[in-house]
């Protein structure tokens, strides 16, 4: 597609960002049974369900517009879903393989942070209120989910200097 105007790149943009949603969707739903924690287990299912809620709020935008015959692929959250996936098969089940797929998982996050942040800046040039507040009201339950997993890595977290240290301890009185 050759876009020669700023309202088509942005219509391209939430058609990407739809199917971006429902991939996101998909592999939440598919990973977060894996979780070993039980708040890390409940903040991956229910961002599971935003994602779903949010594909669906795209679509409605997008019914708006129109949409376009020829619109990229955004493969690279593909890629990072095939990466947790490999996360939880060469990881030992407990905090550290949680911690893995934290981390998987806000990669993802910060994408979708970077994909809605622009969509939501031009839907505020372009003079498309409504659009703008339903796009930051999902760029808000992004960064909400962010921090939630933040604080769940951090706690996971704790132990491992520790251990860590005494392991060393350990060896080093060998
Ligand atoms: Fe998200």
């Amino acid at each position: 597609m050759k876009t020669n105007d700023f309202e088509t790149m942005y219509v391209a943009g939430l058609q990407e960002a739809e199917a971006l949603a429902v991939t996101v969707a998909d592999g939440l739903t598919e990973l977060y049974p894996q979780a070993d924690d039980p708040e890390l287990r409940e903040t991956l299912r229910a961002h599971a369900i935003d994602a779903r809620e949010n594909a669906v709020r795209l679509k409605s935008l997008l019914n708006c517009h129109g949409r376009l015959l020829d619109t990229d692929v955004d493969g690279s959250v593909d890629a990072l879903f095939a990466l947790a996936r490999h996360a939880m098969t060469t990881t030992a089940r407990g905090p550290l393989r949680d911690m893995a797929l934290i981390s998987l998982v806000q990669r993802i996050e910060h994408h979708e942070i970077a994909i809605y942040g622009t969509l939501a800046a031009y839907a505020k040039i372009l003079g498309r209120q409504d659009e703008k507040v339903a796009l930051g009201a999902i760029l808000e339950e992004d960064r909400a989910t962010d921090e939630d997993l933040t604080a769940i890595a951090t706690r996971l977290a704790q132990p491992f200097p520790r251990v860590s240290l005494e392991r060393s301890l350990s060896v080093a009185a060998a």
